[in-house]
């Protein structure tokens, strides 16, 4: 059945699980997530990006969620929009049949311009106004995601400010934050913390902590009852990029969001965990390595089932680590 993201992480809080938002653009990658999901009998939240409903078409995404629905009808899935851009955003995943939506209002409407503080509070506050009139659920950003090692905001793929950040906008305020739940009465809030997106997030070895949970507890204290978000939160595991490169690609050496150190963010009150770069690069892996080895198949169902099978494999680990299997 579908749920809104508010039902999905008050039960991850009262429990003391996190759960991990995984994004999807086509069939493998919904029935990646479904399949490791009912294996380990986790709930679900499938994320939709606008990339997504363009790469897609929005009836084939809407129509694949239903699918999953239906080929799972003891799997509790929220139908997530992810980094909505403005409030007409919001307002079409909603007709959508979306059950929760993120109001991105950290930054312009162009997706790369940090904003002011005022702009996130009013474009945030008209999409739960909106939202919560149709029970579905809103997640709202502050501060602006990028690396406290770089102070890049992670680029690759066109998503997240361009450029250097000022520092003091890498790391969520606990007391503007806050205001900004008093302001708007959002359900989850998406944090600074030092993660960025994409696929180059650190250039060292992680040795001892990235990110910086001491803010993730400050935050928590202060705003209890609004669920903390996790954007940026690929491991970015060595051995798939590894398998990229040994079969033909070029992925650069990076590092990704130690598992341990989200398990410590959980356990400060982060219930939503943000994957989309893990499931691309073990997908491309297996189908890299599928295609290199096996040179007289043509038939393309075998190769998406290679991606499927790695995606899976990433999912029911994740939903192991955050706490959420048996927990469906
Ligand atoms: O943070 C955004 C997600 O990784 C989605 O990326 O806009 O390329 O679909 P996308
Ligand atoms: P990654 O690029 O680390 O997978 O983050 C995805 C994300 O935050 C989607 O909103
Ligand atoms: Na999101
Ligand atoms: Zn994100």
């Amino acid at each position: 059945a579908i749920i809104s993201l508010r039902q999905l992480l008050d039960h991850a809080a009262e429990h003391g699980y996190g759960l991990p938002a995984f994004n999807v653009n086509n069939m493998e990658q919904v029935k990646a997530i479904m399949e490791a999901a009912a294996a380990v009998d986790a709930p679900v939240i499938l994320q939709g990006s606008a990339g997504a409903r363009t790469y897609a078409g929005e009836p084939f995404l809407r129509h694949l969620v239903l699918a999953a629905v239906e080929m799972y009808p003891h799997i509790p899935i929220c139908m997530h929009q992810d980094h909505g851009a403005s409030p007409s955003v919001c307002v079409r995943a909603i007709q959508s049949g979306f059950s929760s939506v993120m109001m991105d209002g950290s930054l312009l409407e162009d997706m790369k311009t940090p904003s002011s503080y005022e702009y996130n509070v009013e474009v945030t506050r008209k999409v739960v106004d909106m939202a919560h009139a149709c029970g579905v659920s809103v997640e709202g950003e502050l501060g602006c995601l990028g690396s406290l090692e770089t102070g890049k905001a992670g680029e690759e793929d066109g998503h997240g400010a361009a450029g250097e950040l000022d520092h003091s906008q890498l790391l969520t305020d606990p007391e503007e934050a806050a205001d900004f739940v008093k302001k708007t009465k959002v359900d989850a809030l998406a944090i600074a913390i030092g993660t960025s997106h994409g696929a180059y997030k650190f250039t060292r070895k992680p040795t001892g902590k990235v990110l910086r949970i001491d803010r993730v507890k400050e935050i928590h204290a202060r705003i209890p009852n609004v669920h903390l978000v996790m954007h940026g939160s690929s491991s970015v595991p060595e051995e798939w990029a590894v398998m990229i490169n040994q079969y033909g690609g070029d992925i650069g050496q990076t590092y990704g969001v130690p598992v341990e150190e989200i398990v410590e963010g959980i356990r400060h009150g982060v219930r939503k965990v943000n994957i989309d770069t893990d499931l691309r690069i073990a997908s491309y892996g297996a189908m890299r390595k599928f295609m290199a080895e096996d040179r007289k198949n043509f038939d393309p169902r075998k190769l998406y089932k290679e991606a499927q099978k790695a995606m899976t494999s990433i999912c029911t680990a994740r939903y192991e680590a955050f706490g959420a299997a048996g927990q469906a």
